[in-house]
């Protein structure tokens, strides 16, 4: 460990409390960052691990607005959804507080007081769009337009999520506001700018030349921004969420989400030390380290230093900012609106007491060098052939044999053989490696050693044989099974930040108190005579079934997708259509039918089997609408059909023709019923 430092600050990126924590998540900050934290208590050393909930910010505005309630219920509701999940997979934080509350209110309006006060702010006038019958100045993400680049229709005004281009809402062609759906208008406003090109040559000096040791991804980043020249960055905006602007005159104005929220690191760790906060703030004793995904690198290594040396009390800033790359699931980008993704609630709903399977998995995985794919096959083979196959089958052996042939004791090694010597040699060897792993942020490699660890032991017991040579030489069987039991032991500390449920189940059975980081390396750590627990299993085979399951959600979730798009009709401030000429309008057969029988589509979350008259026929319809509807609200329902669709598969069922829907800009879809009881089949034009 560097001595060089007194104490160890861990911080994890703050989630945005608009939406639960997926894996991708987990594999690019919480995980690594855990197995970081857990590692260093371990190791004596004096840590606190820090993070909370995002609550400001637009999209949270825009959530609040689609789900017809207050920001605050939305952050409310998040901010505990994601705490709880976080506690249930084990991330140890000291604290998990929220930007919502007092003390960072307070912190982050004190912060920009200070800048502002100590002139390092610059305030400018600009042009924005303002929506005027909503009265208010519009962010980036409540303009809409065509885009500039590739003329999708629905681009916002500061990206395409088309083409992914960047861009700034003045560039929108023809631009509607998602608050009125009018078009807005130019408004001159007044903001506050850090202007970061004076932090330039600074920055330069402290990243290009101080920390060349940085990740790749991190220091290619930054050095990719340094060398384009920076510009005064704007830290106010209009808007009514969020930390006010504490300057008189300001109102109607709140911190730029990205000012505030990485100043929530210094709120929380007020909250968690009310007394010796400043000593791991302001002491170059402390190691300060962000962890975060590769999307905030900007904020982390630019930004925020630059605020931190713009304040100028003695902050400290971060020795390191390990970022990883993003984490794809099935070969699809992860997409939180679109609903592809793995949630860790649920996750860990569906799969109780296999916390550390996704911990593991997410750990062998995570996209530290580049992005990477997560897939359920993936999963099981990791669980069943190296958890279960190689980890819990090597203790499973070792603990059942003690029992076997020694009453559940520790038996004495008298003397060593050669394999024995070699065994014994690799634990220190082993540890060794995954400690400079650690240390550099390598977890993967970290978890592969410690692995090693396990099929170290494996392989020892395969090739000695104990159960063959137990009725001619105890003395030797005595021996094999020590140094088993001794690496059975090792494993209980060497997984420990990485499979914390784990290594308390197999201290447990091998009775061992605690596991001090210390200890590991030894082969004496279980002393003879030492009484172990019955086997009990460490990890369980997970079935095809259960995989299956989890990749029929997807499915569902990837064909409800498509439905919606299909069955919906656009959201006031979707732009219109392209012109449709009257013929084509004249092809569609629209017509009114009655629902005779409607339920669930097995194993999916959003569909919905009808039957329905339509006065011509019965027929089956697969619809995405179970989220709006129960199967018995629809029994009995007039609704209205386009009847003469080509039929579509949609899971394994043929539906013939789509059910005409309402959708709300809130996201909420409504069926389309005549305003009174028609004959089935009655034709809608
Ligand atoms: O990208 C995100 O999810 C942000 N909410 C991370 C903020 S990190 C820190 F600055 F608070
Ligand atoms: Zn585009």
């Amino acid at each position: 460990m560097n001595s060089r430092y007194k104490r160890h600050l861990v911080t994890a990126a703050l989630p945005y409390a608009n939406g639960a924590v997926h894996i991708g998540h987990l594999a690019g900050v919480y995980i690594p960052a855990d197995i970081y934290t857990r590692y260093l208590r371990m190791r004596g050393e004096d840590v606190r691990f820090i993070c909370g909930s995002d609550e400001h910010g637009v999209p949270i505005t825009i959530k609040a607005k689609q789900n017809n309630c207050t920001p605050q219920e939305i952050v409310d509701k998040y901010h505990l959804i994601i705490k709880d999940s976080f506690e249930r997979l084990g991330i140890s934080f000291d604290i998990y507080s929220r930007t919502t509350s007092a003390t960072h209110h307070k912190t982050a309006s004190d912060f920009f007081r200070k800048l502002y006060l100590d002139g390092k702010f610059i305030e400018r006038e600009s042009e924005q769009y303002y929506d005027e019958e909503a009265n208010q100045f519009l962010a980036d993400r409540y303009i809409t337009g065509i885009c500039p680049k590739c003329s999708a229709e629905d681009a916002y005004g500061d990206q395409c999520e088309k083409c992914g281009s960047t861009l700034s809402p003045t560039e929108l062609i023809n631009p509607k506001s998602a608050l009125s759906g009018k078009t807005p208008v130019m408004k001159s406003t007044s903001h506050w700018y850090l202007p970061l090109d004076q932090y330039e040559p600074w920055l330069k000096e402290w990243i290009l030349e101080g920390h060349k040791e940085w990740k790749i991804n991190v220091y290619g980043q930054c050095k990719s921004w340094l060398d384009g020249g920076l510009m005064p960055r704007a830290v106010s905006r209009d808007l009514d969420w969020g930390v006010p602007v504490p300057v008189e005159g300001a109102s109607g104005k709140v911190l730029y989400v990205w000012f505030d929220a990485p100043i929530g690191y210094i709120s929380n760790t007020i909250e968690l030390m009310p007394n010796d906060w400043e000593r791991w703030w302001k002491s170059e004793d402390t190691k300060l380290v962000h962890f975060i995904g590769k999307d905030n690198i900007v904020f982390h290594c630019i930004v925020f230093p630059a605020m931190l040396k713009a304040h100028g009390d003695g902050y400290i800033l971060p020795e390191n900012v390990p970022a990883n790359e993003f984490l794809n699931l099935e070969g699809n980008k992860i997409s939180t609106s679109r609903n592809w993704a793995v949630w860790l609630h649920e996750y860990l709903d569906e799969f109780p007491g296999k916390e550390d399977v996704l911990r593991y998995v997410l750990c062998a995985n995570a996209p530290e060098t580049k992005d990477n794919d997560f897939t359920w096959k993936d999963f099981q083979t990791r669980n069943n052939s190296e958890l279960v196959g190689i980890f819990g089958n090597f203790v499973n052996r070792a603990v059942v044999l003690t029992h076997k042939y020694f009453e559940g004791e520790v038996p004495t090694a008298v003397r060593y053989e050669t394999v024995d010597e070699e065994v014994i040699a690799q634990i220190p060897i082993l540890k060794k490696s995954i400690e400079e792993s650690i240390e550099s942020y390598k977890f993967r490699e970290a978890l592969r050693e410690a692995m090693n660890l396990a099929r170290l032991g494996n392989k020892y017991l395969t090739e000695t044989e104990p159960w063959k040579i137990a009725k001619s030489d105890m003395e030797r069987v005595a021996a094999i099974l020590n140094i088993s039991l001794q690496i059975c032991a090792n494993l209980a500390i060497a997984f420990e930040p990485i499979l914390p449920h784990t290594t308390k189940k197999l201290r447990y059975i091998l009775n061992m108190k605690s596991s001090n980081w210390s200890d590991f390396g030894n082969s004496t750590i279980l002393i003879p005579g030492h009484k172990i627990n019955q086997a009990s299993l460490l990890f369980e085979k997970i079935e095809d079934s259960e995989i299956e399951f989890q990749i029929a959600k997807l499915t569902a979730t990837k064909e409800s997708n498509e439905m919606v798009v299909v069955e919906s009709t656009e959201t006031a401030t979707t732009p219109l259509k392209d012109e449709c000429a009257y013929e084509d309008f004249m092809k569609m057969d629209i017509r009114t039918a009655t629902v005779l029988e409607a339920e669930r589509v097995p194993k999916t979350d959003k569909l919905l089997r009808l039957t329905i008259d339509t006065g011509l026929d019965k027929r089956t319809i697969v619809s995405g609408i179970a989220e709006f509807y129960t199967p018995e609200e629809m029994i009995g329902k007039q609704i209205s059909i386009l009847a003469n669709l080509a039929p579509r598969k949609i899971k394994g069922i043929e539906s013939k023709g789509m059910i005409l829907m309402a959708k709300e800009e809130g996201g909420k879809m409504r069926i389309i019923t005549p305003e009174e009881r028609v004959i089935n089949g009655s034709t809608i034009s």
